[in-house]
């Protein structure tokens, strides 16, 4: 079997493997990375249902000693009660510097598990075994991990990359057709902000799986070498996600990440010729429908702009946004929170 491997150059180097069926190699590939250890191993109850006993089959005929902990699947587990219970659990287990942790699962373990392996002992080492279409796009690359906190989503965290992530597009085709969809918007925000080309060829949908996720991955690793820590050109990243946060917080993570980014792409796309900018919001927002997202925004600007004000991106009385100049360019623009506010009234009433 040949599969796709993408470096990406960080203050940590490792590589991404992708393709159909790579997980049955997880350990070979992680022997030469981390050598003979313990593993922990955090999953959330889905994953662990479909996928967990073959997981452990393959790292356990590879020679590896795995403690698994299981969260409940959802955004609501991302929080610092379980990342505590997890750091405790590797202590119970006798983690120690030369043992890692494996995410495998979404975002919510992808981020977790980056977390607790950034915290425990000052740093142990940590592999990403993304298991659904928007972390293997987006979460698993590029060394953010977050939990969430009352006051918002991600608000605690650390940048901690991984040694090795290990993208088996196989196991996907199990995924819940909204939980697919989620990873879909991720995949035309890149398009977006910095690849016609890729939203061209995800007019078709189905899309081909392997290329697309290949291509968004080299995406977000050019952007990660440029900018790791996110004082710049990282922040392209975020298209959608200022409004997007601010949407799940709204519904208390009742709308779910990908369609909460599908609607605040389609905010920042009106935003833009409101500064000037390319007006793609009805492009855009007939891609999004095609898709099959709910783009209907239930709330006021006063409400996102609360939100807004407490997002991690906000520095002092500035926000940036990203905003598109065309599809396939994105800039970054600075606002003052006032005229945010302003924009979004025009925007949401
Ligand atoms: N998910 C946005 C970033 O990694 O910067």
């Amino acid at each position: 079997m040949s599969y796709r491997t993408i470096n990406v150059a960080a203050s940590r180097s490792y590589d991404i493997i992708i393709g159909a069926g790579v997980l049955s190699e997880i350990g070979n590939l992680i022997a030469p990375l981390l050598g003979k250890c313990r593993l922990a191993m955090l999953t959330d109850s889905n994953v662990d249902e479909l996928y967990g006993d073959r997981i452990v089959e393959y790292l356990s005929s590879s020679g590896y000693a795995v403690d698994k902990f299981v969260i409940p699947a959802g955004e609501a587990s991302k929080c610092a009660d379980n990342l505590l219970e997890f750091l405790n659990f590797m202590a119970d287990c006798k983690i120690t510097r030369s043992d890692a942790v494996v995410a495998f699962g979404g975002g919510v373990v992808g981020d977790m598990a980056g977390l607790a392996a950034s915290l425990y002992l000052r740093g142990v080492k940590y592999v990403q075994v993304p298991t659904t279409l928007l972390a293997a796009v987006d979460s698993s690359v590029g060394g953010k991990t977050a939990i969430d906190i009352p006051a918002g989503k991600n608000l605690v965290g650390a940048f901690y990359q991984p040694s090795l992530v290990c993208c088996d597009t196989a196991l996907m085709d199990t995924l819940a057709p909204e939980v697919y969809r989620d990873g879909c918007a991720e995949v035309i925000k890149y398009g977006v902000i910095l690849d016609g080309q890729l939203y061209d060829k995800v007019k078709k949908i189905p899309f081909d799986r392997e290329s697309v996720v290949a291509r968004c991955v080299e995406i977000k690793r050019d952007v990660v070498q440029q900018d790791e820590f996110d004082n710049g050109v990282r922040g392209l990243l975020n298209f959608g996600h200022t409004f997007g946060h601010a949407i799940e917080k709204m519904s208390n993570f009742g709308v779910s990440h990908g369609s909460a980014v599908a609607k605040g792409m389609l905010i920042a796309a009106r935003m833009a010729p409101l500064c000037g900018l390319c007006d793609a919001a009805d492009e855009l927002k007939e891609l999004l429908l095609a898709y099959g997202f709910d783009l209907s925004c239930d709330y006021s600007a006063d409400d996102l702009f609360d939100a807004i004000l407490s997002d991690k991106k906000r520095r002092g009385d500035n926000i940036t946004v990203v905003l598109p100049r065309s599809i396939g360019d994105c800039a970054l623009v600075t606002l003052t929170v006032d005229k945010l506010y302003e924009k979004l009234k025009q925007i949401l009433g």
